[in-house]
């Protein structure tokens, strides 16, 4: 079974961790969910759910969700040993990407990336931040030299999105197959001949 670790940080759109996490509890998957205090806190104040709550709901599904506590780097996802094939952070704040950039691993959130980075394993964030400083484009940058993907919270709108759930499922189609995750999230471009 595959291994799929999910983080949430403190940014804003929480909503994208949201609906990518319906769609990966629907599939025989192991998943790590891994929150920052902060992203529990943006979580249920933007969209009233409750981490542990949520969980619950969601292991009723096919896939097998672990709720990781994010101060625990005795958890086996802090190990390179433990084989996770893939990991996203979503939304990711700019504070957890320069720590993730930096090297600092003092939560398992940032541990977990930090292995999935040493380990050459897919690592995708999604920062969320308007407008973006030097700073935040330098961590970045940094990032995607060392093949982390930088996906940013940035919906596409050729596909005439009509309701907020096609412009969620934009971000979290190209999170999914980021993650090679079977999904039907977004309207793929199929061209258009017509000029
Ligand atoms: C409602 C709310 C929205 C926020 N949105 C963002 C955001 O979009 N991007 C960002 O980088 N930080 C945002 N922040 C600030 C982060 O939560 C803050 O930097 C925090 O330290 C991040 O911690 P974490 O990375 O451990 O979750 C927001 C804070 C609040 C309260």
């Amino acid at each position: 079974m595959k291994r799929i670790i999910v983080g949430i940080t403190g940014a804003s759109g929480s909503a994208y961790f949201l609906r990518v996490m319906e769609t990966l509890a629907q599939q025989e998957l192991e998943i790590h969910v891994i929150a920052s205090e902060q992203g529990r806190k943006v979580l249920t104040y933007e969209t009233g759910v409750i981490l542990e709550e949520q969980t619950q709901l969601w292991n009723k599904s096919k896939a097998d969700i672990i709720l990781e506590d994010n101060e625990n780097l005795f958890s086996p996802v802090a190990s390179g040993s433990y084989r996770c094939d893939a990991m996203a952070v979503l939304p990711c704040s700019m504070s957890t990407v320069a720590e993730i950039a930096c090297g600092i691993t003092k939560t398992l959130l940032t541990r977990a990336a930090d292995v999935m980075i040493k380990e050459r394993r897919k690592l995708v964030l999604v920062p969320r931040e308007t407008p973006l400083s030097t700073l935040h484009l330098r961590r970045m940058t940094e990032l995607s030299e060392l093949g982390v993907t930088i996906l940013p919270a940035m919906p596409g709108f050729y596909g005439h999105p009509q309701t907020l759930d096609e412009i969620l499922g934009f971000v979290a189609g190209k999170v999914l197959d980021s993650l090679e995750i079977e999904n039907n999230c977004y309207q793929r471009w199929e061209g258009n001949h017509e000029k």
